[in-house]
Parts: structure tokens; sequence; C-alpha cells
């Protein structure tokens, strides 16, 4: 049996077809949506990414706003620029892209974020949303694989979803919002006696460890959903996921490339996040046209 190969890219195009409807209707309405991004440093990677996600802004009809610093600027100069943006009502959404340089108290600069700009879903206020099972900013990855997992008819009720990694940015929140669909769900991570049991059982597997091609054929169950999280720059300087791919899609039923697969759809979901924070804006506004 061969994998269906799930094309992150085209289903990302369709859903932000649908995104840049929206926002073209609010932005008649007065409100354009305004996504701020901050960049500290010079790290490569952090500055593509900030790139790809300021160009899809532009694509979707959306404004955003970028400031890049140095890596040795003053935290508070960061600080200032939040209390800033957090004030600014033209703008919907601010994102401090990380990883931060050390020096930097990660964890309070996305606490000086205001909890409604919020769009990462990454303030302590917002994870605890979640948790609750009632959450403002569904964190872009997590929310990115659900969709996936949706559009393609995955059962999720009664299956079980196993994780691989556990970190704030995937494993954590994606274990909500599985567990949320009524998933059983097992978060594994790099202390995990014995992986292998644990990753062939799953009806549904997420890799988000960052490790390449760590996740091979023989450790998925035959037709399980494979959503591989991974985005690991070999030798040869070619992005590889989690999983390997080409031995895992002979047992898979599903499975997501990289690139390809789950990468665009962190960014749509960003652009999503930063609409429906536009449209809550906009609905306080004007009340009367709320429930038009
Ligand atoms: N660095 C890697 N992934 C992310 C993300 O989703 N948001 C931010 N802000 N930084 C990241």
């Amino acid at each position: 049996m061969t994998a269906k190969i799930l094309d992150g890219n085209a289903f990302s195009a369709k859903v932000r077809e649908g995104l840049a409807v929206r926002a073209a209707a609010l932005k008649a309405a007065g409100v354009t949506p305004c996504l701020a991004v901050i960049l500290v440093g010079d790290d490569a990677a952090s500055a593509v990414y900030v790139r790809n996600k300021v160009a899809a802004c532009e694509k979707a009809g959306m404004r955003s706003l970028k400031f890049v610093y140095p890596s040795d600027i003053e935290p508070a100069v960061v600080f200032a620029k939040i209390a800033e943006l957090n004030a600014d009502p033209g703008v919907h959404g601010i994102l401090v892209q990380l990883p931060l340089p050390k020096r930097f108290d990660s964890d309070a600069v996305l606490e000086a974020i205001s909890p409604e700009k919020d769009v990462d879903g990454f303030h302590a206020e917002n994870v605890g949303a979640l948790v609750q099972g009632n959450p403002r900013f569904i964190p872009c990855t997590p929310y990115g694989v659900m969709e996936m997992l949706k559009s393609e008819g995955v059962k999720l009720a009664g299956a079980e979803a196993v994780i691989v990694g556990r970190s704030n940015i995937v494993g954590k929140p994606m274990a909500m919002l599985l567990l949320a669909e009524s998933c059983t769900v097992t978060v594994c991570h790099s202390r995990t006696a014995d992986l292998a049991f644990h990753t062939r059982r799953a009806d549904i597997l997420i890799a988000a460890v960052g490790r390449a091609k760590m996740i091979t054929g023989d450790m998925i169950k035959p037709g399980a959903a494979v959503i591989d999280v991974g985005i690991n720059r070999q030798a040869d300087g070619k992005l590889c996921g989690d999983v390997d791919f080409e031995s895992a899609k002979e047992v898979a039923g599903l499975i997501t490339p990289v690139p390809g697969g789950v990468g665009p759809m962190t960014i749509t979901m960003l652009l999503a996040n930063t609409l429906e924070s536009a449209e809550r804006v906009a609905a306080e506004r004007q009340p009367e046209k709320a429930h038009k």
C-alpha cells in the first residue's frame, strides 16, 4: 500500500482564498486586518519565516508591520514596541518570532503581548483558555494540523493519537486539540522508554521532535495518518521532516511531505487568527451588525 500524500500547498491555497474574501469584506467595512511582526537577531531561518509571514499577509489583502532589531538590542526597546502595538487600535495581531536571543526572557516577552492580539496563542491566558476547552487563539501549527485532518475526513473520536514532541509551540497544544476531539492522546518525548511501542499503536501520528527522519516505516501502524511537523536541514542543504518519508509512505494511509505539508498551513492559520481578531474588533465597534 502507498499512502495518500497530502498536498499542504494546495490545501493552504484553498483556505487562503476564503480568508482573502473575508479580509476584503472587512476592509470594505472600514477595518483592514493588520499583523505586526517583531524579529530580533539574525537567525537565517527566522528571517525567512518572517519574510514569508509578511508576504502572505499582503497577498491575502491584510496589512503587515515588520520591526527588526539587532541581537544586542536592549530588551526594554522591544517591550516598549510591544506596549505601543498593544495600544494601537489599528493592529489586530502581534507576533514575536521565536527563538529570541538568550539574553531575553522569552516568557516575559510573550506575556507582554495583549492576549487579545496574541495571534500565536502563546500567552499564558490563551494557553489556559485552550486547556479549558474555550480557546481564543489556537497556536498556528497545531491549528493547521487539525484543519488538515478534518479536511481529509480522518476519524478523530476514539482514535489513538500519538504525538512525538512536547514543545509549547506544537506538542502540548496539539495534545489539547486532539483531546478536545475525543482522541486518546499519548505524548512521547526524548525520555520515552520505548518510542516504537507507542508510535506503532497510533491511528494518528504527529511527529514534532526536530530530529531528521527519526520515525521510520517500521514504527508506523499500517493505514495510519502521519503528520510531519519537523523541518530539518540535511548535510546536502535539502529540507526533510522528522519522518523518513520513503519508508513511511509504504505503510501509512495518509502522509504529509516536507517541504509542502504542514509548513504552509502554519502561516495560513496565522492569517486566520489575525483575521478573526480583526473581525472581533469590527463586531465590537458595530454591535448592531454583529449578527448579520
Ligand atoms: N518559531 C517557530 N515557530 C514559531 C511560531 O509558530 N511562532 C513564533 N512566534 N515563532 C516561531
